[in-house]
């Protein structure tokens, strides 16, 4: 459903994404793994339009979509949860939600559908997102993405730096989000086990080049912990 190919990509004079290819299927989830520095939020970056690509191209559902600004990408059903639980601190939690639901005829309903998935937040709707914790601010900013009713959703690191106890609640819900179908996710993660249980492809980028992809799945994970160790 998205098709980047061949994605040659940077910032300014510094190249990053040197001819990347990467497929998610329809209604599934491709992880890209990779170390600290790989260029896998700049990969999450091109993909939402907020770094022009230097070459290749963006396939969403067949469209090229390589030209067009990050708007114009989330009209056409994408949205992206950058890394670091990014919400609007001095507003509530409700206020968050809200803000992202206004203008929507449908803003209600996908309320109510964010806070089903994450109950947690109704219980917080009068709270300031700043007062959140790590891994409440995350539900949140899911909470967020998924109000626009995306069929492609790019999740950046979700779980990291949240404490034990709530990354298996947020992997859960990750899960179900992924096997309801009728959404895609590009979902890049650093713990190797929950994306390789989350995956249909996997991913692993190295100084911005792919050095190993193949099919997910837990049996593929000691391909990628051997990718991830050289
Ligand atoms: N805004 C920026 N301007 C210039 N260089 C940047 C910028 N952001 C990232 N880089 C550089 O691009 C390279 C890839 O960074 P990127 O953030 O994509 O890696 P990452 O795989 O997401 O790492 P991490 O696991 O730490 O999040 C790094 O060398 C980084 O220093
Ligand atoms: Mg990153």
């Amino acid at each position: 459903m998205l098709e980047l190919s061949n994605i040659r990509a940077g910032y300014d004079r510094t190249p990053v994404l040197h001819d990347v290819t990467v497929s998610v299927p329809k209604d599934g989830v491709a992880a890209v793994l990779g170390h600290n520095g790989a260029g896998k939020s700049t990969l999450l970056r091109t993909a939402m339009g907020l770094i022009k690509p230097k070459g290749g191209t963006i396939l969403l559902d067949g469209e090229n979509i390589t030209r067009l600004a990050p708007h114009q990408r989330v009209a056409r059903g994408m949205a992206y949860v950058p890394q670091g639980q990014q919400s609007f601190p001095h507003l509530t939690t409700a206020e968050n939600l809200q803000l992202v639901a206004d203008g929507r005829k449908d803003g209600k309903e996908a309320i109510a559908e964010a806070l089903d998935l994450f109950p947690v937040l109704g219980e917080l709707s009068g709270r300031r997102a700043g007062l959140l914790s790590g891994g409440q601010r995350q539900q949140l900013a899911i909470a967020r993405a998924l109000v626009t009713r995306p069929r492609l959703l790019l999740l950046d690191e979700p779980t990291e730096g949240i404490q034990p106890s709530v990354v298996a609640e947020i992997e859960e819900t990750i899960l179900t989000l992924a096997r309801r179908g009728g959404l895609s996710v590009l979902l890049v993660e650093q713990h190797v086990g929950f994306a390789m249980r989350a995956a249909q492809r996997y991913y692993v980028l190295e100084a911005g080049r792919v050095t190993s992809d193949g099919a997910g799945g837990t049996e593929s994970e000691q391909a990628v912990r051997a990718a991830l160790s050289v």
